[in-house]
């Protein structure tokens, strides 16, 4: 039976977010953005979980995560972190690694289940927007041409894999955005999960004004 393990990447700096301090250790609502992107893991119950934390900030994240992952220094980049996290996860070859952006607090737990079984199937998947807006490439100010809005997918996350596979695709050291690149370097096939728009990356200080407004209005439902 194959276990599934977690990987919570949250060693960003949050420049863009201009708070001066890290994104995960942000408040919203009164608690820390990491807590949040937690409680949609909780009732997963994920054999372990890992967090990567800014090197100058584990203790405070260790704190912060109150006993539900473990906490490791974080590297420059999303990609070092990654490939720090996946060391300190020290995945078996048939487990599944599910690698997920602290950023992203929305992802419905059935979202996050529904990736983890399509990368337990076929080894590789992961959670994707569908793009609503139509996308033009542009240069110099530019348009050069539009995408066929049909095919594209904003990448989200989690993205998860087979251990062997998560491994085969770190070991070329590329520094890429998302661990699916990696995978595709190499001809890998990577499944594609559908989720809702709610799947977003809180970056900026506007995201985060969305993301408290949702975090109010679930507030206000729940009281009815
Ligand atoms: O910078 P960006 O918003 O794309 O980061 C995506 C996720 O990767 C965030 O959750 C961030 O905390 C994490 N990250 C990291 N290590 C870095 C940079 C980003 O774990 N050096």
């Amino acid at each position: 039976l194959s276990r599934f393990v977690g990987l919570i990447t949250a060693a960003g700096s949050g420049v863009r977010l201009g708070r001066g301090e890290p994104k995960a250790a942000a408040r919203l609502s009164g608690r820390p953005l990491l807590a949040w992107t937690l409680d949609a893991f909780a009732s997963l119950e994920l054999d372990r979980i890992v967090v990567t934390a800014p090197p100058d900030r584990v203790a405070e994240f260790a704190g912060l995560v109150e006993g539900r992952a473990s906490v490791v220094p974080g590297g420059e980049t999303r990609s070092a972190s990654v490939r720090l996290g996946v060391e300190a996860l020290g995945p078996a070859a048939d487990d599944v690694v599910a690698v997920h952006d602290a950023a992203r607090p929305f992802v419905h737990e059935e979202e996050i289940r529904a990736v983890l079984r399509a990368a337990e199937k076929s080894g590789a998947a992961i959670a994707a927007i569908p793009v609503a807006d139509t996308i033009k490439e542009a240069a110099g100010g530019r348009i050069v041409r539009t995408l066929d809005r049909s095919r594209l997918w904003a990448a989200a996350t989690p993205q998860a894999f087979r251990g062997e596979i998560l491994a085969r695709a770190l070991a070329s050291g590329r520094d890429a955005t998302d661990e699916a690149s990696l995978c595709e370097d190499l001809g890998i096939p990577v499944e594609v999960v559908p989720v809702s728009r709610l799947g977003f990356k809180i970056t900026t200080p506007e995201d985060f004004e969305i993301a408290e407004a949702i975090v109010q209005a679930r507030h206000r439902s729940r009281r009815g």
